[in-house]
């Protein structure tokens, strides 16, 4: 098996070496012996002049074997490994079949020549797994590209098309064809003097001030992840005091953050992303055609969703109830691809080109050639009803027919209907040709091939796919409800809506709970309430009802749990608020900055506790994505589950809150988002 890692050829004195180690040729601990191995073997080969390293399949390297990471490095050690090629006597040719990531990038960059197949890539993508590259890649790449790109490329994690890296001075040559001939022919040209290593060169260190922006504009950027900044702080060291000093700051840095709770956090992610993109259950089932895709509902939902589905390169079609409506929604289309190429997303060819994917109806009539449609109208079980009974008539009877209501039980909008198999519910989140998050809710009668449908589309649209059950707010949104209540309950504990906004700030969210229900507007949680409460739910008055019937709908309307100035987006705590809250607070202590996001936190992961134990998701992993994903809840925490698991066993949640909470779960008050 061992054996099999790496393959050697000769030909002509020039021996190709092949990592063939699937899927990705990662250089676990194996390999790395292997081509340890090699690489002595080699250099006393006098048989040999040249060597062409490539791998097998369609990527190069993929890079350090993640699943080590858990465990304590083991020999050889990657650096190593690379110096001891990088030293040779004989010209090493990386022949880049692919992509070449992380270690793989750092190995390339230790070979004395590149050469790219035209779809190869390099990249250092450590930083997305709160990792710096650990074997050389801050070291090497600023002395090949110079020091800005390579900052740029290892602290974003960008990865690099061949011609970039031609662009860089990164690879010496795009084959045309065949790249193993082509390595092979330009190997052995090769008689002259190697290259000069890249720690042979110095670079000029750019001063302080270069240094100190660089370092507050990465650590904005990483929204609390420290590898970004840390690798800068590698980069650095290596500018000052040298090569040998750069790479040991690297290892250094490395091997402490592998063991850091974000980096773990950002791996759980990992495998959890990995593991939801492609469920097991479904293997080998074939999902149905995507050709024609339908939205129904132009609005907020439905605009972004044909936005999402028209820029992955499918045809849709929206359908709006009139001319005017279709206009709107069809406007409102047209600037998601502007703002798109205004934020560098595509350019203005690619917009057109998105934007010709669209095409509008009045009514449903044209949808009858559709293969998929997605339901996006008013949150009303009635108008939804007869649009599926519309459906059912006009669609072939195996066209997937999918509803994304945010709590109306998607069982009653189908009821009774025909061809139960091919209903499901695809749950975006807004805006949805922003965010990552699906959830899929297959129902009783949902067959695999449905359920297949909903995995691909979201594989398709580059979204993270969480199955769910059919359970009121499915997953997310049921959890978002008792964070919200939890909030509340912190409020009558003494906290203003303030501390309890910055608290979660702090724990990295981008927004703390009242900004947010400021930005998205009280008044839609409160008509749920008030249609429950007219069906005879008993449901307790709280905070967010009397802001609402005093006026206080959110930004909209100047004033929810903040004030605002006109036209501003800038909260100022509230007298109004504050006088409305103080005779609902009980005096206790008040709640510190930390026990605040402990409490909010330890309320989400109870409630996703609850919902795996009800079977209404998968396990916690999935809890987690949904937050990560649908919820702006920080990436390098890994989510509550995640995150209160690694806390250990605190008190969880903190006691019931005293706040508007609802134990019936279908009709309940949070907002439809
Ligand atoms: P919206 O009010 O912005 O848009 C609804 C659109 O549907 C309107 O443009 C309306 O003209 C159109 N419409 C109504 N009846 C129709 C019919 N019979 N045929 C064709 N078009 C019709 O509503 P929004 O926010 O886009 O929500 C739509 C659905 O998505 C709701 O079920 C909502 O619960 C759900 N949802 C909303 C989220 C949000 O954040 N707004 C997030 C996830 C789901």
């Amino acid at each position: 098996m061992t054996t099999d890692l790496i393959r050697r050829r000769d030909i002509d004195q020039i021996a190709l070496l092949t990592l063939a180690n699937p899927p990705v040729n990662a250089l676990g601990r194996a390999v790395r012996q292997k081509l340890a191995a090699l690489a002595s073997e080699l250099e006393a080969d006098d048989s040999v002049r040249a060597v062409v390293l490539t791998g097998e399949g369609r990527v190069f390297v993929g890079g350090a074997d993640i699943g080590e990471f858990d465990r304590p490095p083991e020999e050889p050690h990657l650096p190593d490994v690379i110096a001891a090629i990088e030293a040779a006597r004989k010209p090493w040719v990386a022949a880049l079949n692919g992509a070449a990531l992380g270690g793989g990038a750092e190995l390339a960059l230790g070979c004395h020549y590149r050469i790219f197949a035209k779809e190869a890539r390099l990249g250092l993508p450590e930083t997305a797994l709160g990792l710096i590259p650990g074997a050389g890649g801050t070291q090497r790449l600023p002395r090949r590209i110079g020091l800005a790109p390579a900052i740029e490329v290892i602290t974003a994690g960008r990865t690099l098309s061949a011609n970039e890296a031609q662009d860089a001075g990164l690879a010496d040559r795009i084959a045309a064809g065949d790249l193993i001939a082509e390595a092979q022919a330009f190997a052995r040209t090769l008689d002259g003097p190697l290259p000069q290593p890249a720690g042979a060169a110095s670079l000029a260190d750019p001063g302080p001030a270069f240094w100190e922006e660089a370092r507050a504009r990465i650590a904005k950027a990483a929204r609390g992840n420290p590898a970004p900044v840390a690798a800068l702080e590698a980069i650095h060291v290596g500018v000052a005091e040298g090569f040998a000093a750069g790479l040991r700051a690297e290892r250094e840095t490395f091997l402490r953050l592998r063991g850091s709770d974000e980096a773990a956090a950002l791996r759980h992610l990992f495998f959890a992303e990995r593991a939801a993109v492609r469920p097991a259950a479904l293997r080998g089932i074939e999902p149905a055609p995507m050709a024609r895709i339908g939205v129904i509902g132009g609005g907020t939902m439905g605009s972004g969703i044909a936005a999402a589905i028209a820029a992955a390169g499918l045809e849709v079609t929206l359908a709006e109830t009139g001319s005017d409506a279709l206009e709107a929604g069809l406007t409102r289309v047209r600037a998601i691809f502007e703002a798109q190429v205004t934020r560098g997303l595509t350019d203005r060819a690619g917009a057109a080109d998105r934007l010709a994917r669209v095409s509008g109806t009045v009514g449903l009539g044209p949808l009858a050639v559709c293969d998929l449609v997605i339901e996006a109208v008013f949150e009303d079980l009635a108008v939804k009803r007869r649009v599926f009974e519309d459906l059912t008539r006009l669609c072939r009877p195996d066209a997937i027919l999918a509803t994304n209501t945010s709590y109306l039980d998607p069982e009653r909008i189908v009821a009774g209907l025909p061809n139960p198999d091919r209903f499901i519910a695809l749950h975006f989140f807004s805006p949805a040709q922003v965010m990552k998050l699906l959830e899929i809710v297959p129902l009783a009668a949902t067959t695999s091939r449905t359920l297949a449908t909903g995995f691909a589309l979201a594989a398709r649209l580059g979204k993270i796919p969480v199955q769910a059950g059919n359970g009121e707010g499915f997953i997310g949104n049921r959890i978002l409800k008792r964070y919200r209540a939890e909030a509340e309950a912190l409020l009558f504990a003494g906290a203003s809506p303030a501390e309890v906004d910055q608290a979660m700030r702090a724990f990295g969210f981008g927004m703390g709970p009242f900004e947010m229900q400021d930005m998205a507007g009280l008044d839609i949680a409160f008509r749920a309430r008030e249609a429950a409460r007219a069906q005879g739910q008993d449901l307790p008055e709280g905070p967010g009802d009397r802001l609402v019937r005093a006026g206080r709908l959110g930004r909209k309307s100047g004033g929810g749990w903040y004030d605002y100035a006109p036209e501003s987006r800038q909260p100022h705590p509230s007298a109004e608020v504050a006088a409305l809250i103080a005779p609902l607070v009980t005096p206790r202590p008040r709640p510190s900055a930390m026990e605040i996001a402990e409490r909010l936190i330890g309320a989400m992961a109870e409630e996703g506790q609850r919902i795996c134990d009800e079977g209404l998701a998968q396990g916690p992993a999935d809890i987690d994505l949904v937050e990560v994903h649908g919820y702006g809840f920080p990436r390098h925490k890994g989510g509550p589950m995640f995150h209160t698991a690694r806390k250990g066993p605190t008190r969880a949640g903190g006691p019931a809150c005293p706040g508007p909470t609802n134990a019936d779960p279908r009709k309940g008050g949070a907002a439809p988002t």
